[in-house]
């Protein structure tokens, strides 16, 4: 019998303005990033309240991804500033629980910055990988 490559499902939350135009930039110059990245778009990445981040770890992601602007850069001027004090506050949520906390990540990636947003997600998907599945906060309820 042969074993089955284990590929991490990662969510990666793009903010629409930079992020998400940094993985567009990605896709245009075919600069490969694994396809086990399912992206969602937000307006803006203040948009992504923690609990969404814990959801997706209860419905099967094995890692989870934040991206957006540069702090000074947000369309929103200050949303990012928000993200990066709300982040702080889920990874200590997470130590708390036990989570590792190397299956969350916040990166700024700005619309110019394809090949820093292919890097990134090779990088975040590799660490992933390496942590195996996500049992922790999985609701068996929805098992694929
Ligand atoms: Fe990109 Fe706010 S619009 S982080």
């Amino acid at each position: 019998m042969q074993m089955k490559e284990y590929k991490p499902l990662i969510v990666a939350f793009c903010c629409n303005w930079c992020s998400y135009a940094g993985a567009d930039l990605a896709g245009n110059n075919r600069l490969n990033y694994p396809a086990d990245v399912k992206i969602i778009r937000v307006p803006c990445s203040c948009r992504v309240n923690p609990m969404f981040i814990l959801r997706a770890f209860q419905r099967g992601a094995d890692g989870v991804i934040l991206c957006g602007c540069h702090p000074g850069d947000c369309h929103y001027t200050s949303g990012n500033y928000y993200t990066r004090r709300r982040m702080a506050m889920l990874f200590s949520m997470l130590d708390y629980l036990g989570i590792e906390r190397e299956r969350t990540r916040v990166e700024w990636v700005s619309a110019a910055e394809g090949a820093k947003f292919a890097a990134t997600m090779n990088d975040f998907v590799a660490q992933v990988t390496a942590l195996g599945e996500n049992k922790r906060l999985e609701d068996l309820r929805c098992k694929r």
